[in-house]
Protein backbone atom coordinates (compact mmCIF):
# COMPACT_ATOMS: atom_id res chain seq x y z
CA UNK A 1 0.00 0.00 0.00
CA UNK A 2 2.83 2.32 1.43
CA UNK A 3 4.66 1.60 -1.23
CA UNK A 4 2.30 1.87 -4.11
CA UNK A 5 1.20 5.35 -3.10
CA UNK A 6 4.93 6.79 -2.97
CA UNK A 7 5.13 5.22 -6.52
CA UNK A 8 2.07 6.80 -8.01
CA UNK A 9 3.19 10.76 -6.00
CA UNK A 10 6.98 9.66 -8.18
CA UNK A 11 5.27 9.08 -11.07
CA UNK A 12 2.98 12.50 -10.57
CA UNK A 13 6.53 14.73 -9.60
CA UNK A 14 8.11 12.80 -12.72
CA UNK A 15 5.47 14.07 -15.19
CA UNK A 16 5.47 17.36 -13.71
CA UNK A 17 9.43 17.16 -14.33
CA UNK A 18 8.91 16.24 -17.96
CA UNK A 19 5.97 18.54 -18.78
CA UNK A 20 7.84 21.51 -17.11
CA UNK A 21 4.71 23.80 -16.09
CA UNK A 22 2.70 21.12 -14.45
CA UNK A 23 3.43 22.57 -11.52
CA UNK A 24 3.04 26.66 -12.42
CA UNK A 25 -0.13 25.87 -13.78
CA UNK A 26 -2.11 26.32 -10.75
CA UNK A 27 -1.42 29.83 -9.65
CA UNK A 28 -2.10 33.21 -11.26
CA UNK A 29 -1.19 36.73 -10.64
CA UNK A 30 -3.88 38.82 -11.78
CA UNK A 31 -3.74 42.83 -12.10
CA UNK A 32 -6.99 44.18 -12.32
CA UNK A 33 -8.19 47.52 -13.08
CA UNK A 34 -12.25 47.35 -12.38
CA UNK A 35 -14.55 47.77 -9.59
CA UNK A 36 -12.36 46.29 -6.39
CA UNK A 37 -15.95 44.32 -5.62
CA UNK A 38 -15.78 42.90 -9.00
CA UNK A 39 -12.35 41.87 -9.01
CA UNK A 40 -12.45 40.05 -6.03
CA UNK A 41 -15.68 38.13 -7.48
CA UNK A 42 -13.75 37.40 -10.77
CA UNK A 43 -10.72 36.30 -8.29
CA UNK A 44 -12.91 33.79 -6.14
CA UNK A 45 -15.20 32.69 -8.80
CA UNK A 46 -11.92 31.32 -10.79
CA UNK A 47 -10.57 29.86 -7.77
CA UNK A 48 -13.58 28.34 -7.23
CA UNK A 49 -14.14 27.12 -10.97
CA UNK A 50 -10.57 25.68 -11.66
CA UNK A 51 -8.46 25.53 -7.90
CA UNK A 52 -6.10 27.50 -9.50
CA UNK A 53 -4.82 29.95 -6.60
CA UNK A 54 -5.32 33.34 -7.51
CA UNK A 55 -2.96 36.55 -6.23
CA UNK A 56 -4.78 39.46 -7.24
CA UNK A 57 -3.89 43.56 -6.86
CA UNK A 58 -6.20 46.04 -7.76
CA UNK A 59 -4.88 49.68 -9.24
CA UNK A 60 -5.87 51.80 -11.78
CA UNK A 61 -5.78 51.49 -15.80
CA UNK A 62 -3.01 53.80 -15.84
CA UNK A 63 -1.07 52.44 -12.82
CA UNK A 64 -1.54 49.26 -13.67
CA UNK A 65 0.43 49.88 -17.32
CA UNK A 66 3.00 51.90 -15.38
CA UNK A 67 3.91 48.59 -13.53
CA UNK A 68 3.56 46.29 -16.04
CA UNK A 69 6.01 48.13 -17.89
CA UNK A 70 8.60 48.61 -14.99
CA UNK A 71 8.39 44.87 -14.14
CA UNK A 72 8.97 44.01 -18.01
CA UNK A 73 12.35 42.92 -17.64
CA UNK A 74 11.01 40.20 -14.96
CA UNK A 75 7.15 40.14 -15.37
CA UNK A 76 5.14 39.01 -12.16
CA UNK A 77 2.00 39.87 -13.90
CA UNK A 78 0.11 36.68 -15.84
CA UNK A 79 -3.07 38.68 -16.79
CA UNK A 80 -4.39 42.39 -16.40
CA UNK A 81 -8.24 42.21 -16.57
CA UNK A 82 -10.62 45.29 -16.66
CA UNK A 83 -9.84 49.43 -17.12
CA UNK A 84 -10.46 51.21 -19.78
CA UNK A 85 -8.84 50.17 -23.31
CA UNK A 86 -6.85 52.54 -24.45
CA UNK A 87 -3.81 51.51 -21.55
CA UNK A 88 -4.30 47.50 -23.25
CA UNK A 89 -3.83 48.71 -26.62
CA UNK A 90 -0.85 51.09 -25.89
CA UNK A 91 0.51 48.26 -23.40
CA UNK A 92 0.11 45.85 -26.97
CA UNK A 93 1.53 48.26 -29.10
CA UNK A 94 5.14 48.62 -26.84
CA UNK A 95 4.98 44.58 -26.48
CA UNK A 96 4.50 44.48 -22.94
CA UNK A 97 1.48 42.01 -23.63
CA UNK A 98 1.16 38.80 -25.40
CA UNK A 99 -1.00 37.66 -28.60
CA UNK A 100 -3.77 35.35 -28.13
CA UNK A 101 -6.50 34.11 -30.04
CA UNK A 102 -9.27 32.82 -28.01
CA UNK A 103 -11.80 30.27 -28.87
CA UNK A 104 -14.46 32.70 -27.02
CA UNK A 105 -14.12 34.64 -29.76
CA UNK A 106 -17.09 33.78 -31.47
CA UNK A 107 -19.56 34.65 -29.03
CA UNK A 108 -18.34 37.99 -28.39
CA UNK A 109 -19.43 41.47 -30.22
CA UNK A 110 -17.98 42.86 -33.07
CA UNK A 111 -16.96 45.99 -30.51
CA UNK A 112 -14.77 44.00 -28.58
CA UNK A 113 -12.73 42.29 -31.60
CA UNK A 114 -11.99 45.55 -32.89
CA UNK A 115 -10.08 46.15 -30.12
CA UNK A 116 -7.78 42.88 -30.34
CA UNK A 117 -7.84 44.55 -33.99
CA UNK A 118 -6.29 47.92 -33.01
CA UNK A 119 -3.85 45.80 -30.31
CA UNK A 120 -2.56 43.23 -33.22
CA UNK A 121 -4.45 40.68 -30.92
CA UNK A 122 -2.14 40.84 -27.66
CA UNK A 123 -5.64 42.80 -26.30
CA UNK A 124 -9.54 41.95 -26.65
CA UNK A 125 -12.85 43.76 -25.18
CA UNK A 126 -14.63 42.33 -22.20
CA UNK A 127 -16.91 45.42 -21.27
CA UNK A 128 -18.23 49.08 -22.58
CA UNK A 129 -19.56 52.07 -20.68
CA UNK A 130 -20.53 55.73 -21.92
CA UNK A 131 -18.95 58.32 -19.58
CA UNK A 132 -20.78 61.10 -18.29
CA UNK A 133 -21.13 62.33 -14.60
CA UNK A 134 -23.30 61.97 -11.55
CA UNK A 135 -24.62 64.35 -8.64
CA UNK A 136 -25.92 64.14 -5.12
CA UNK A 137 -29.03 65.35 -5.60
CA UNK A 138 -29.25 66.59 -1.44
CA UNK A 139 -25.61 68.55 -1.93
CA UNK A 140 -27.17 70.27 -4.97
CA UNK A 141 -29.76 71.37 -3.48
CA UNK A 142 -28.46 72.33 -0.38
CA UNK A 143 -26.01 74.09 -2.39
CA UNK A 144 -28.55 76.29 -4.44
CA UNK A 145 -27.00 75.01 -7.32
CA UNK A 146 -28.45 74.32 -10.83
CA UNK A 147 -29.17 70.88 -12.35
CA UNK A 148 -26.27 70.44 -14.70
CA UNK A 149 -27.28 69.04 -18.03
CA UNK A 150 -23.96 69.11 -20.69
CA UNK A 151 -20.37 69.09 -20.21
CA UNK A 152 -20.05 72.62 -20.63
CA UNK A 153 -21.82 73.24 -17.54
CA UNK A 154 -19.68 71.88 -15.34
CA UNK A 155 -16.93 75.27 -16.27
CA UNK A 156 -19.72 77.91 -15.07
CA UNK A 157 -18.46 79.88 -11.93
CA UNK A 158 -20.85 78.24 -9.53
CA UNK A 159 -19.71 75.13 -9.94
CA UNK A 160 -16.24 76.29 -8.29
CA UNK A 161 -14.86 73.05 -5.41
CA UNK A 162 -18.10 71.28 -6.57
CA UNK A 163 -16.87 69.44 -9.23
CA UNK A 164 -14.19 66.13 -8.71
CA UNK A 165 -12.74 63.37 -11.25
CA UNK A 166 -9.90 61.67 -11.30
CA UNK A 167 -6.21 62.17 -12.70
CA UNK A 168 -5.73 61.06 -16.45
CA UNK A 169 -2.16 59.76 -15.31
CA UNK A 170 -3.68 57.24 -12.64
CA UNK A 171 -7.26 56.82 -13.99
CA UNK A 172 -8.11 55.41 -17.40
CA UNK A 173 -11.69 56.90 -16.22
CA UNK A 174 -9.96 60.07 -16.75
CA UNK A 175 -8.06 59.79 -19.57
CA UNK A 176 -11.39 58.56 -21.46
CA UNK A 177 -12.58 62.29 -20.14
CA UNK A 178 -9.71 63.82 -22.09
CA UNK A 179 -9.95 61.89 -24.95
CA UNK A 180 -13.53 62.37 -25.50
CA UNK A 181 -13.36 66.50 -24.48
CA UNK A 182 -10.60 66.73 -27.19
CA UNK A 183 -12.69 64.55 -30.16
CA UNK A 184 -16.07 66.53 -29.16
CA UNK A 185 -14.45 69.87 -29.31
CA UNK A 186 -11.38 69.80 -31.08
CA UNK A 187 -7.83 70.14 -29.34
CA UNK A 188 -7.60 73.56 -29.04
CA UNK A 189 -11.25 74.31 -27.55
CA UNK A 190 -11.24 70.58 -25.60
CA UNK A 191 -8.05 71.84 -23.87
CA UNK A 192 -9.61 75.24 -23.08
CA UNK A 193 -12.50 73.35 -21.15
CA UNK A 194 -9.70 71.22 -19.73
CA UNK A 195 -8.85 74.41 -18.65
CA UNK A 196 -11.86 76.13 -17.09
CA UNK A 197 -12.67 72.97 -16.01
CA UNK A 198 -9.70 72.86 -13.65
CA UNK A 199 -10.40 76.09 -11.79
CA UNK A 200 -13.75 74.14 -10.66
CA UNK A 201 -12.08 70.48 -9.59
CA UNK A 202 -11.97 69.96 -5.98
CA UNK A 203 -9.55 67.00 -6.31
CA UNK A 204 -7.88 64.66 -8.32
CA UNK A 205 -8.37 61.73 -7.55
CA UNK A 206 -6.13 58.30 -8.07
CA UNK A 207 -9.28 56.11 -9.46
CA UNK A 208 -11.77 56.71 -11.99
CA UNK A 209 -14.39 55.70 -9.49
CA UNK A 210 -13.58 57.12 -6.35
CA UNK A 211 -15.14 61.20 -7.20
CA UNK A 212 -18.91 59.48 -7.73
CA UNK A 213 -18.27 57.12 -4.26
CA UNK A 214 -17.14 60.56 -2.62
CA UNK A 215 -20.46 62.27 -4.23
CA UNK A 216 -22.57 59.11 -2.65
CA UNK A 217 -20.81 60.11 1.06
CA UNK A 218 -21.91 63.57 0.75
CA UNK A 219 -18.22 64.59 0.21
CA UNK A 220 -18.61 65.39 -3.07
CA UNK A 221 -21.34 67.53 -5.36
CA UNK A 222 -20.49 66.44 -9.27
CA UNK A 223 -18.46 63.31 -10.08
CA UNK A 224 -17.01 62.89 -13.74
CA UNK A 225 -17.84 58.98 -13.86
CA UNK A 226 -18.23 56.58 -16.04
CA UNK A 227 -22.29 56.45 -15.91
CA UNK A 228 -22.44 53.14 -14.71
CA UNK A 229 -20.21 53.59 -12.08
CA UNK A 230 -23.11 56.30 -10.75
CA UNK A 231 -26.04 54.34 -11.45
CA UNK A 232 -24.37 51.75 -9.36
CA UNK A 233 -23.97 54.29 -6.21
CA UNK A 234 -27.86 55.32 -7.52
CA UNK A 235 -28.48 51.40 -7.42
CA UNK A 236 -26.96 51.34 -3.82
CA UNK A 237 -29.60 53.79 -2.35
CA UNK A 238 -27.75 57.02 -2.51
CA UNK A 239 -29.13 60.16 -3.57
CA UNK A 240 -26.82 59.86 -6.87
CA UNK A 241 -29.00 61.41 -10.25
CA UNK A 242 -27.07 60.16 -13.34
CA UNK A 243 -26.39 62.42 -16.46
CA UNK A 244 -25.64 61.66 -20.05
CA UNK A 245 -24.04 65.23 -21.34
CA UNK A 246 -26.19 67.05 -23.89
CA UNK A 247 -23.55 67.43 -26.63
CA UNK A 248 -22.99 63.97 -26.52
CA UNK A 249 -20.30 61.90 -25.15
CA UNK A 250 -17.29 59.44 -25.39
CA UNK A 251 -17.31 55.54 -24.09
CA UNK A 252 -14.66 52.94 -23.14
CA UNK A 253 -14.35 49.53 -24.12
CA UNK A 254 -12.49 47.52 -21.37
CA UNK A 255 -9.82 45.58 -21.74
CA UNK A 256 -7.86 42.53 -20.99
CA UNK A 257 -4.52 41.17 -22.16
CA UNK A 258 -1.69 38.30 -20.71
CA UNK A 259 1.54 39.61 -19.66
CA UNK A 260 4.60 38.95 -22.40
CA UNK A 261 6.75 36.30 -20.22
CA UNK A 262 4.04 35.53 -17.64
CA UNK A 263 4.94 32.87 -15.07
CA UNK A 264 1.70 31.08 -15.26
CA UNK A 265 1.15 31.07 -19.38
CA UNK A 266 -1.44 28.32 -18.93
CA UNK A 267 -3.41 29.69 -15.84
CA UNK A 268 -3.58 32.95 -17.71
CA UNK A 269 -5.47 31.82 -20.75
CA UNK A 270 -7.76 29.45 -18.66
CA UNK A 271 -8.53 32.68 -16.87
CA UNK A 272 -9.08 34.72 -20.46
CA UNK A 273 -11.38 31.97 -21.80
CA UNK A 274 -13.11 31.31 -18.60
CA UNK A 275 -13.65 35.40 -18.40
CA UNK A 276 -15.38 35.58 -21.84
CA UNK A 277 -18.24 33.35 -20.94
CA UNK A 278 -21.28 34.39 -21.14
CA UNK A 279 -22.26 33.07 -17.56
CA UNK A 280 -18.85 34.52 -15.58
CA UNK A 281 -19.71 37.89 -17.09
CA UNK A 282 -23.55 37.86 -16.13
CA UNK A 283 -21.89 37.31 -12.32
CA UNK A 284 -21.15 40.85 -12.91
CA UNK A 285 -24.75 41.90 -11.74
CA UNK A 286 -23.81 40.25 -8.13
CA UNK A 287 -21.91 43.35 -7.35
CA UNK A 288 -24.23 46.25 -9.03
CA UNK A 289 -21.16 46.34 -12.23
CA UNK A 290 -23.48 47.96 -14.79
CA UNK A 291 -21.53 47.77 -18.14
CA UNK A 292 -22.48 46.36 -21.47
CA UNK A 293 -20.67 42.93 -21.26
CA UNK A 294 -18.57 41.83 -24.52
CA UNK A 295 -20.19 38.24 -24.69
CA UNK A 296 -24.02 38.16 -26.64
CA UNK A 297 -25.23 35.85 -24.56
CA UNK A 298 -24.41 37.95 -21.29
CA UNK A 299 -27.60 38.93 -19.16
CA UNK A 300 -27.50 42.74 -18.35
CA UNK A 301 -29.69 44.73 -16.05
CA UNK A 302 -32.91 47.00 -16.79
CA UNK A 303 -30.72 49.78 -15.18
CA UNK A 304 -27.60 49.22 -17.01
CA UNK A 305 -27.35 52.66 -19.45
CA UNK A 306 -28.63 52.08 -22.68
CA UNK A 307 -25.90 52.84 -25.09
CA UNK A 308 -28.12 52.89 -28.21
CA UNK A 309 -29.97 55.82 -26.72
CA UNK A 310 -27.06 57.88 -26.19
CA UNK A 311 -25.39 60.23 -28.49
CA UNK A 312 -21.43 58.71 -28.43
CA UNK A 313 -19.04 59.94 -30.52
CA UNK A 314 -17.16 57.88 -32.79
CA UNK A 315 -14.27 57.48 -30.36
CA UNK A 316 -11.35 56.53 -32.09
CA UNK A 317 -9.87 53.89 -30.18
CA UNK A 318 -6.73 52.88 -31.89
CA UNK A 319 -5.20 56.46 -32.06
CA UNK A 320 -5.98 57.34 -28.36
CA UNK A 321 -5.08 54.54 -27.49
CA UNK A 322 -1.52 54.48 -29.18
CA UNK A 323 1.67 55.30 -27.22
CA UNK A 324 2.76 58.48 -29.02
CA UNK A 325 -1.00 60.24 -28.75
CA UNK A 326 -1.60 58.93 -25.21
CA UNK A 327 2.10 59.72 -24.08
CA UNK A 328 1.41 63.11 -25.86
CA UNK A 329 -1.95 64.38 -24.54
CA UNK A 330 -1.01 63.05 -20.70
CA UNK A 331 2.18 65.38 -21.02
CA UNK A 332 0.06 68.20 -22.32
CA UNK A 333 -2.62 68.13 -19.16
CA UNK A 334 0.00 68.11 -17.23
CA UNK A 335 2.08 70.98 -18.68
CA UNK A 336 -0.89 73.03 -19.44
CA UNK A 337 -3.32 72.25 -17.23
CA UNK A 338 -2.47 70.34 -13.85
CA UNK A 339 -0.31 73.34 -13.21
CA UNK A 340 -2.81 76.41 -13.43
CA UNK A 341 -3.98 77.67 -10.03
CA UNK A 342 -7.17 77.14 -9.00
C1 LIG B 1 -14.42 51.67 -12.96
C2 LIG B 1 -15.41 51.34 -14.06
C3 LIG B 1 -14.78 50.56 -15.17
C4 LIG B 1 -13.51 51.25 -15.65
C5 LIG B 1 -12.58 51.48 -14.49
C6 LIG B 1 -11.34 52.25 -14.84
O1 LIG B 1 -14.07 50.52 -12.27
O2 LIG B 1 -16.50 50.64 -13.55
O3 LIG B 1 -15.71 50.44 -16.21
O4 LIG B 1 -12.89 50.48 -16.65
O5 LIG B 1 -13.28 52.25 -13.52
O6 LIG B 1 -10.66 52.51 -13.65
P1 LIG B 1 -9.67 53.71 -13.48
O7 LIG B 1 -9.44 53.79 -12.01
O8 LIG B 1 -8.46 53.36 -14.27
O9 LIG B 1 -10.31 54.95 -14.01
Amino acid sequence: MKYSVRLSVAAVALSSALSGHAVAADKLTYYCSAQEDWCQLMANGFEEATGIKVNMTRKSSGETLAQIKAEASNPKGDVWWGGTGDPHIQAAEEGLTEAYVSPMRGELHDWALSQAESGSDATIGIYSGALGYGYNEEVLTANNLPVPACWKDLTKPEYKGHVQMANPNSSGTAYTTLATIVQLFGEDEGFEFMKALHKNINQYTKSGSAPIKAAARGENTIGIVFMHDAVKQAASGFPIKVVAPCEGTGYEIGGMSIIKGARNPESAQKFYDWALTADVQTRSLEVKAYQVMSNKGAESSPLAPDLDSLTLIDYDFAQYGSSDERKRLLKKWDDEVSVLPQ
